[in-house]
């Protein structure tokens, strides 16, 4: 999907043992939630032995995909380190009250492309979510963001090693696990 969006490449290991089953209530209580403060991004992702550096290249992901309404309505009307007219653009579909499923992209420049444009968009104060802007608003990571905002073969090239690592991770100890004929689902 990466590639096929314009994002970078890379080789896959083979043999990974994965888990049988997929819970809900796990990911819910291991992925950080919309409203996350910097300090809890970097726990969180610290929690899977990933380094803020690698946190902050694994949410570049952000360059695609949507949010529903309800994940970025306290921002859009509440917040003050947003751009303005980008709030605007996003209170005409997403009202005080009502619409709560409605969506938007993550990336207002290039929404289905993989490209360092999410970046640019924290640097210029048009990030979506809460926690997306607060890899850039005056903390650890605002270096960071403002070296992916300015070099795609940077983002690239982190981004990979950080799915690299990710992808690595083990399910717990004790769950039973497998190595997948196809990677989407248990054999
Ligand atoms: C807000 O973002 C727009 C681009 O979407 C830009 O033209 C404008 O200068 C920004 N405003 C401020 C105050 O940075």
């Amino acid at each position: 999907a990466c590639v096929q969006l314009g994002g970078p490449t890379w080789s896959v290991p083979l043999g990974r043992k994965d888990s049988r089953t997929a819970s809900q209530s796990a990911a819910n209580a291991n992925l950080p939630g919309p409203g996350s403060s910097l300090a809890t991004l970097i726990a969180m992702f610290g929690n899977k032995n990933l380094s803020p550096r690698d946190m902050t290249a694994l949410s570049g992901a952000h360059t695609i995909g949507r949010s529903q309404c309800q994940f970025f309505r306290n921002r859009i009307y509440n917040e003050r380190n947003i751009n303005a007219s980008f709030a605007a653009l996003r209170q005409r579909t997403c009202p005080r009250s009502g619409g709560d499923g409605n969506l938007a992209p993550f990336d207002v420049q290039t929404a289905d492309g993989f490209d360092n444009a999410y970046y640019q968009n924290l640097v210029g104060q048009r990030g979506l979510l809460h926690s997306d802007q607060e890899l850039f608003n005056g903390g650890s990571q605002d270096a960071l963001v403002r070296q992916y905002s300015s070099s795609p073969s940077q983002f690239s090239a982190d981004f990979v090693t950080a799915m690299l690592k990710m992808g690595g991770l083990l399910p717990s100890s004790g769950t039973q696990t497998e190595v997948r004929l196809n990677c989407r689902r248990p054999n």
